[in-house]
């Protein structure tokens, strides 16, 4: 079989991300730029100063991610890039820096949705992975469970009604001046405290439903941490981080499960950056095995945003003859769904 090597490229947010995948699932190179240290003085992403970032970091990336494959452009056989959902200015610079290569070295262009790259980078681990499955993405931006048939196929059976999983994570370590990003602190905070030590609420919304909601819980830290403070009393960050992640982690795991079971499916894959989270990894791991449902996981470094999904992604379109046109625009609310 000939080698088909696509380059990826991602700037949907604050990572400027380059990597040279072979066949969808064999990663020759995959390189990040991070550009948190920049953006962490402002406590979040400041889309212009990430828009000047991209710019600057992109092209010399992708020369980078050649020289790593061993490869040069003639080698490559597609270009493929995210295209939206995300911030206008940073998908802009992904986007036409993707359509001037595509154009200069004479390969097709392939936009791939950065949702779509999420769920793909569990076939970057797992290439044989097969359908039905349901897919829980949980990022900075989305909390969407969705059911997949085939490659390409994608159908809503619930999402975030207001915060996303990842939103609530930076919003409640910002409240406790933790920093940003808030998922990773948090993260390391909890491991040193009791996760039933504070009741939190845990919003299922009504009987049945596939939906989430992390607005309430964000508010009942803030309201938790007030109350103590007004009484006097110091908060235990580590009993109060380790409480509220377990909060989100809960209603993550049931839902995702009860859509698995609701629809007969035996397998269940994570993605987006909240998919690192040990605890969300470990929790669903015990809880799908209780239910006899296969749990697919992409390692931390492909779970939060990088390029090498977004190849993987372009790779499967691109087998399909779903190439874009060279006047491909960024859409900043793309949905992977139809639904917006
Ligand atoms: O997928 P991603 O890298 O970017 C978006 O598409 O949004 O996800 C970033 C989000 C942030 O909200 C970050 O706090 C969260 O993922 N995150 C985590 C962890 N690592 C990143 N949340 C919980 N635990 C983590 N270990
Ligand atoms: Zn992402």
């Amino acid at each position: 079989m000939t080698e088909i090597l696509v380059l990826g490229i991602e700037t949907s947010c604050d990572d400027t991300a380059a990597a040279i995948v072979e066949n969808g699932n064999r990663i020759a190179a995959n390189r990040v730029a991070s550009q948190i240290a920049i953006h962490q003085v402002f406590g979040g992403v400041v889309p212009e100063i990430a828009s000047r970032k991209h710019l600057e970091f992109l092209a010399p990336l992708i020369e980078v991610v050649l020289g790593d494959a061993g490869v040069g452009f003639s080698d490559l056989d597609a270009v493929a890039v995210t295209y939206g959902p995300g911030l206008v200015g940073p998908l802009l610079v992904g986007v036409s820096t993707a359509k001037a290569l595509a154009y200069a070295i004479d390969r097709p262009l392939v936009g791939v949705n950065h949702l779509e790259g999420h769920i793909y980078a569990n076939f970057l681990e797992t290439p044989d992975l097969e359908f039905p499955l349901v897919a829980l993405i949980v990022s900075g931006g989305h909390t969407d469970l969705v059911y997949m048939t085939g490659h390409g196929h994608y159908q809503l059976l619930g999402r975030t009604r207001d915060d996303a999983a990842g939103e609530a994570f930076d919003k409640v370590a910002r409240y406790l001046g933790m920093g940003y990003p808030g998922g990773p602190l948090i993260e390391k905070t909890a491991l040193g405290g009791d996760r039933y030590a504070i009741p939190l609420p845990r919003a299922r919304l009504e009987p049945g439903s596939l939906d989430f909601s992390f607005s309430g819980l964000k508010t009942a830290v803030i309201n938790h941490v007030n109350r103590q403070r007004q009484l006097g009393y110091e908060t235990s960050l580590p009993d109060l981080t380790a409480s509220f992640q377990e909060a989100v982690v809960e209603v993550l795991v049931d839902k995702t499960l009860a859509a698995a079971r609701r629809l007969g499916v035996e397998r269940v894959a994570l993605a987006g950056g909240v998919a690192a989270n040990s605890r969300l990894r470990e929790e669903m791991a015990v809880k799908a095995a209780e239910n006899g449902v296969a749990v697919y996981c992409p390692r931390v470094s492909l779970c939060t945003d990088n390029a090498a999904m977004i190849a993987a992604a372009g790779y499967h379109r691109w087998r399909r003859g779903e190439n874009a046109p060279l006047t491909l625009n960024a859409v900043p609310d793309l949905s992977l769904t139809g639904i917006k």
